[in-house]
């Protein structure tokens, strides 16, 4: 394992630990997270409470997780630690990944999300739009379904 991915693991789990609610169940573990990163496809960004790129040794405030493939980036995960929500970061961290998205070639950013997540006043106010959904999608962790809503953005003006 690269030694910069080493030391961000820890402090990516961090958030995640602090940011999701177990009852959904759509906290990765850290070998999931590894896995992705070394299998190729994704990226992350570390995001500390100032709203920059996390330095080595700062504490995380939050991370997005994102494949890129065939054009589109699609957003897997997107954290902000409590403690520092409603100061701007997740909005932060959605445009810093389209950026990066841009110079990894991609044309629109897309996620999926489940129903009524609170996140989906984030993605609208940036730009998402609903594109699609796949009913009962998800299974909470006391067995309930709950659909995914599908939604993307494009990151070039058509001309
Ligand atoms: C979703 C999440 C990343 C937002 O992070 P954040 O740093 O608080 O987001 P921002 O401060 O950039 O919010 C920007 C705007 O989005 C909207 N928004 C963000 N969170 C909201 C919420 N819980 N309810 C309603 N609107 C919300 C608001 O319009 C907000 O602007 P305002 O604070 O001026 O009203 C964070 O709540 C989180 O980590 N949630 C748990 C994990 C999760 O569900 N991730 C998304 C699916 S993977």
């Amino acid at each position: 394992m690269r030694a910069a991915l080493r030391e961000d693991l820890p402090r990516l789990m961090a958030v995640m630990s602090a940011a999701f609610v177990p009852k959904w169940g759509e906290a990765w573990t850290r070998r999931q997270v590894e896995d992705s990163l070394l299998a190729g496809f994704c990226h992350y960004c570390l995001i500390s409470p100032a709203g920059e790129p996390a330095a080595p040794g700062e504490q995380a405030a939050g991370f997005t997780l994102a494949r890129t493939i065939a054009g589109e980036t699609e957003l897997l995960l997107l954290a902000v630690d409590p403690q520092f929500r409603r100061q701007g970061l997740g909005t932060v961290l959605v445009e810093m990944l389209a950026r990066e998205g841009l110079s990894r070639g991609a044309d629109r950013l897309f996620l999926e999300m489940r129903r009524g997540n609170p996140a989906e006043h984030l993605y609208r106010g940036l730009g998402f739009e609903p594109v699609g959904e796949r009913p009962n999608y998800y299974r909470t962790n006391d067995g309930q379904r709950i659909d995914a809503v599908t939604f993307a953005r494009p990151l070039r003006n058509k001309s």
